[in-house]
């Protein structure tokens, strides 16, 4: 996924881009290095203390952290060049509220960068994850981004991700990558 975005084009060396759910930081410091500032969001303060401490510890100096509901962001509209959300979306009761606020927070011809679960329906996978949603279908991650002013570019579904446990006739989660432009 990281390879994927970093060969994508959509980094450059002058951009604010926001890691919505950003967790540890796996994201936002793998993508430091080639952006102007990374602004990282996420609801959990024990999450962002984590991703303070790796970056400082791997000498990154250009990401902001923000502890904040990745529905309801202090970044202003039109802000931002390029939003990321890894593994995020299916945490969100109501993921229509975070697409909208992605395109709130993105400037026109801003691009988002989602990665998240393909449907599985393997409830153990979710609670074991304390996930929200069984995954998405292609379907409907569109009409969200669609709804809300997007222009998709991409939609990939990769390989499957084992749940790590015997789950018996249960489908483990495939992994889906969308790119989509601000109208
Ligand atoms: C599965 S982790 C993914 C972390 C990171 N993006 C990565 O790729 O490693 C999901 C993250 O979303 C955060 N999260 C859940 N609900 C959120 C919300 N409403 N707003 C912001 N972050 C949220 C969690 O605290 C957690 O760090």
């Amino acid at each position: 996924m990281i390879d994927r975005l970093l060969d994508s084009g959509l980094l450059g060396e002058d951009m604010v881009l926001v890691d919505l759910g950003a967790g540890d930081g796996y994201l936002s410091r793998a993508v430091a290095p080639k952006v102007d500032t990374v602004i990282a969001v996420d609801i959990s303060g024990a999450m962002i203390s984590e991703l303070r401490k790796k970056a400082a510890r791997e000498g990154l100096k250009n990401i902001q952290t923000v502890v904040s509901d990745g529905c309801d962001v202090p970044l202003g509209d039109g802000s931002v060049d390029i939003v990321c959300a890894n593994m995020f979306l299916h945490h969100i009761e109501e993921p229509v509220t975070a697409v909208r606020e992605m395109s709130r927070i993105l400037r026109p011809g801003g691009k988002v960068f989602l990665a998240d679960l393909t449907e599985h329906g393997n409830r153990e996978l979710m609670e074991a994850m304390h996930d929200l949603w069984p995954g998405f279908s292609r379907k409907e991650i569109i009409r969200w981004f669609e709804k809300s002013g997007f222009r998709i570019e991409q939609f990939d579904t990769l390989a499957r991700k084992s749940s790590g446990r015997k789950s018996g006739t249960k489908k483990d989660a495939g992994v889906f990558i969308m790119v989509a432009e601000k109208q």
